[in-house]
């Protein structure tokens, strides 16, 4: 019997993909940078599952252009790169990898907040330059984090976890806009205020952004909102490039509408707005989140413990732990 063929879409830690050689023909793509679509699909011809990232795009086209495809397997948490509905319906299943980065990501949001609030990276330009004279009374004096107002746009696992820093590490008070609420036993333990958006924009001395890029979310913040917020607040988004309006972020950011802006991810990355690379309040870092090494090793594994088992094989055969669609496996 023909072993089905897998496709790893990103150079991978090495000794994670050998996990699928026992079992299946792995083809490899060794670089560092997403292939275009013509030679991903291209590299998907004959391949039952692939193991992708964040960057690879599955659409209707892809997916009438690799009919042979079973499985497609992403190490992010976030999907929208992938259209989970043309997946189904091509009987393809899709899986994620929820869970694993939850607290290294938290980390790198209260990092980036507090690096926005306190002006670090402002700061370390200033000395690199051999601009620093003196010690100065207000010199890159900012925002207190400490007793703050958390305010967190969605409340999944990894804002849960950002609330959890700032209510049981530094005393905020932890505000929260989310479609859904909490069970009051974590809004208890969280400290937690569920608020409308406006509410929420109006109160947060620091606003961390988390919820899924979708449809709905397209420039949730924009102009609009940004005008609400308090002239001295920070905004920090980890979540997706496009939920916040880069241009219009830069405009307040420039106009003092906002304090200042830390940013781990931008619309039409690795590109990024201009006008945000000419201020000189953003702290901008390129989409590193989850990036720890044990993280981003259990991101792999994940994606490759799901693939197994989308695949038919091992122990959670044909109940891959993270499906997005497992209605496609039972039908
Ligand atoms: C990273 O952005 C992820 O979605 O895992």
């Amino acid at each position: 019997m023909t072993r089905p063929t897998v496709f790893i879409a990103r150079q991978v830690f090495g000794d994670i993909v050998d996990r699928l050689r026992p079992h299946f023909d792995v083809r490899t793509h060794d670089g560092d940078a997403p292939l275009t679509q013509p030679a991903l699909i291209a590299a998907l011809q004959g391949c039952a599952g692939v193991f992708i990232t964040g960057s690879e795009k599955i659409d209707a086209a892809l997916l009438d252009a690799c009919p042979q495809l079973k499985a497609v397997c992403t190490m992010a948490v976030g999907y929208n790169n992938i259209d989970v509905p043309a997946c189904s319906a091509h009987g393809v299943v899709v899986t994620n990898a929820p869970g694993v980065l939850t607290e290294t990501t938290a980390d790198f949001g209260f990092a980036l907040m507090m690096a926005t609030a306190r002006r670090i990276a402002e700061g370390e330009r200033f000395l690199r330059e051999g601009r620093w004279k003196h010690w100065g009374v207000d010199m890159f004096a900012g925002g207190d984090v400490h007793g703050a107002t958390l305010g967190i746009l969605g409340m999944g696992r990894i804002g849960q976890a950002i609330a959890k820093r700032g209510h049981g590490g530094f005393d905020m008070k932890v505000a929260y806009h989310n479609r859904s609420h909490l069970p009051a036993e974590s809004e208890v333990s969280l400290g937690a205020t569920w608020m409308t958006l406006p509410e929420l924009l109006r109160a947060a001395d620091h606003l961390v952004i988390v919820t899924p890029y979708t449809p709905e979310t397209h420039h949730l913040v924009g102009a609009a909102q940004l005008a609400l917020m308090k002239p001295t607040a920070t905004l920090t988004n980890i979540a997706r490039g496009g939920v916040v309006d880069d241009a219009a972020l830069a405009e307040a950011l420039a106009a003092g509408t906002i304090a200042a802006a830390g940013l781990d991810v931008f619309e039409g990355e690795p590109v990024v707005n201009p006008a945000l690379l000419a201020l000189r309040n953003v702290v901008l870092t390129p989409h590193i989140a989850s990036a720890s090494v044990p993280t981003r090793r259990a991101m792999a594994n994940l994606a490759v413990d799901n693939l197994l088992a989308a695949l038919g094989v091992g122990p959670d055969a044909g109940k891959p732990p993270t499906a997005l669609n497992p209605e496609v496996l039972r039908s």
